[in-house]
């Protein structure tokens, strides 16, 4: 599928209707496999002016590498609707993210610039290099089940300052701390509290745990999809702008629900990001003896060293099971950015597409020597029905420090808090950093400071093989996707 010459060819738009009918006709498989193949077609197509890509930047451009605060005419980059905060600057979502495959990180020649609050001032642009995009349903479910235990203890402390007047609790999600709550009663029949939010640590006073882009600012895989294909791409999604020519370019109904369900869809069922020993013990890839000894002895410094307190190796998914739309409030559309309902444009619980991270992903089934089928891009199973997510992140913001922090805070996050990035796949994904300023893995350490300062301080001072083990470690976790059958014959 990939190749496609601009223009040449069509994409038809995926209406939610169809979908749906797919899933009452012929069941949740075939929905969500119909989805992911558009999906995976969405994401390759090189989109012609016809389809709206780009926008009425000004001065008779589509395109703009470079944040044009500066143009202000009524149609043009700065009056845009939504906000702009970038772009747009491609017309394929893997002209970017394509390292080392697509659907992959990006090379720093692709990095995007955003001005969010148009101060004009380069100064103060932010830069961000490119995530990759498997099997992002993975951090989206372990967001929603943390974001759903936090509330929980929340709740459960409104309803003991109810009883008792004032009450505190600390608040833990799989195992990860994020500060503490009280609340103090105000009024009786009916109660009222008052929630004292200043113990919090690194999560929002919503307490829904995002984990979408470098900042932490998206909760959901549409949310972010919704706004990469306005800055980006200049696509502007019905959802996101009803009716309206938000972008001036001529063109209306750029994206439909059906496309976002689609591209969310297929993101949310990419192959896992894998490990060299798992692709040598199906006879994929060769590791020596040595070199294997290495990367164990590098998972028990990767753990002594600290860095395993923030990128937690393994967390458990308790239901493994991604909903589009997701049944977790926080992590749905109660009404679209455009002002509609989301069950006016066909997208209803009733009707939401459900797979199986543990069974349901289409690519990376792996046939061994002897026939069998390795599901190397599901996770894996635990007995209750569980399953291990290896994401290498806690979930939470933390001061990174002066050098890592950002020159502006326009997203209304402080400039040096970051969420810990995931380590999944980064043996494939440099340059590395949310500017991608580390050309190895050991620059990228070595630039960790604020609350990871003792950590890197750790790492600094192993000796020379201990700290090549630990790179070892990281080296080992990596990107894979095995080719597929040519489709043609
Ligand atoms: C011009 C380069 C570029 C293009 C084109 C692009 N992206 Fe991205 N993408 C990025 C960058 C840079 C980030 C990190 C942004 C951030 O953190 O603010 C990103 C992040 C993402 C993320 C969040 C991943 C995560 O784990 O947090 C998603 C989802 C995403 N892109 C989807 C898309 C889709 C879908 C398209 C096409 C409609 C697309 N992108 C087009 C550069 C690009
Ligand atoms: C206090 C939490 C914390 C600790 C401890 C920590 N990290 Fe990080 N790590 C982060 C955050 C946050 C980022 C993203 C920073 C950025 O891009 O600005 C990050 C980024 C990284 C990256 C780059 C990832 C990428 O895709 O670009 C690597 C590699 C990394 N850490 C490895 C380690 C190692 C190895 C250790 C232990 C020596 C460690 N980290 C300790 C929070 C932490």
């Amino acid at each position: 599928m990939s190749g496609i010459a601009h223009g040449e060819e069509d994409l038809k738009p995926v209406e939610q209707s169809g979908l749906n009918a797919v899933l009452a006709e012929k069941g949740a498989k075939a929905a969500f496999n119909h989805a992911f193949e558009a999906g995976d077609e969405l994401t390759e197509f090189n989109f012609t002016a016809e389809r709206g890509v780009g926008a009425n930047v000004g001065e008779g451009r589509r395109f703009t590498r470079i944040p044009r605060a500066d143009l202000t005419g009524a149609t043009e980059w700065s009056a845009h609707l939504p906000t702009r905060e970038g772009g747009p600057n491609a017309t394929a979502c893997i002209a970017c993210h394509n390292v080392p495959m697509a659907n992959g990180a990006g090379d720093v020649a692709v990095n995007v610039l955003v001005d969010p609050a148009h101060t004009g001032d380069p100064k103060r642009f932010l830069e961000r290099n490119t995530l990759p995009l498997l099997a992002l349903g993975v951090p989206q479910r372990l967001a929603e089940e943390m974001t759903a235990e936090l509330k929980t203890q929340r709740d459960a402390m409104v309803a003991q300052a109810c009883r008792t007047g004032a009450a505190d609790t600390a608040l833990v999600a799989k195992a990860v701390a994020f500060g503490t709550l009280a609340a103090s009663r105000v009024a009786i029949e009916p109660c009222k509290v008052e929630i004292d939010k200043n113990g919090l640590e690194g999560i929002d006073e919503d307490l829904v745990v995002k984990p979408f882009g470098w900042k932490g600012n998206h909760a959901t895989i549409r949310s972010f999809t919704r706004g990469a294909a306005h800055n980006e791409l200049g696509l502007q999604a019905v959802e996101l702008v009803g009716d309206k020519d938000g972008d001036h370019d001529g063109i209306i109904n750029e994206l439909t629900v059906g496309d976002i369900t689609s591209l969310t869809l297929y993101m949310a069922g990419l192959e896992r990001p894998v490990t060299r020993l798992e692709l040598a013990d199906l006879g994929l890839t060769k590791v020596s003896e040595m070199e294997k000894f290495r990367i164990l002895e590098g998972e028990a410094l990767f753990a002594s060293t600290g860095c395993a307190a923030c990128h937690v190796p393994e967390m458990k998914l308790d239901t493994p099971i991604f909903s589009e739309p997701s049944a977790t409030p926080g992590f749905y559309d109660v009404t679209f950015p455009s002002g509609t309902k989301p069950s006016d444009e066909s997208l209803t619980q009733k009707t939401a597409i459900r797979f199986d991270l543990t069974a349901d992903q289409p690519n990376n089934r792996i046939e061994t020597a002897t026939g069998e089928i390795k599901l190397l891009g599901a996770l894996r199973e635990t007995k209750n029905g569980g399953a291990l997510a290896h994401w290498f992140t806690d979930f939470k913001r933390h001061n990174m420090g002066p050098v890592l922090a950002d020159p502006d805070a326009p997203l209304g996050i402080a400039a040096e808090m970051w969420p810990t990035r995931s380590l999944a796949g980064v043996g494939s994904t440099g340059p590395w950093l949310h500017d991608g300023r580390a050309t190895t893995l050991d620059e990228a350490i070595r630039t960790h400071g604020g609350e990871a300062s003792d950590s890197r301080g750790a790492y600094a001072s192993l000796p020379k093989e201990e700290r090549e083990a630990l790179i070892a470690y990281l080296e080992n976790l990596v990107i894979f996707k095995q080719e597929e059958e040519d489709e043609d014959l």
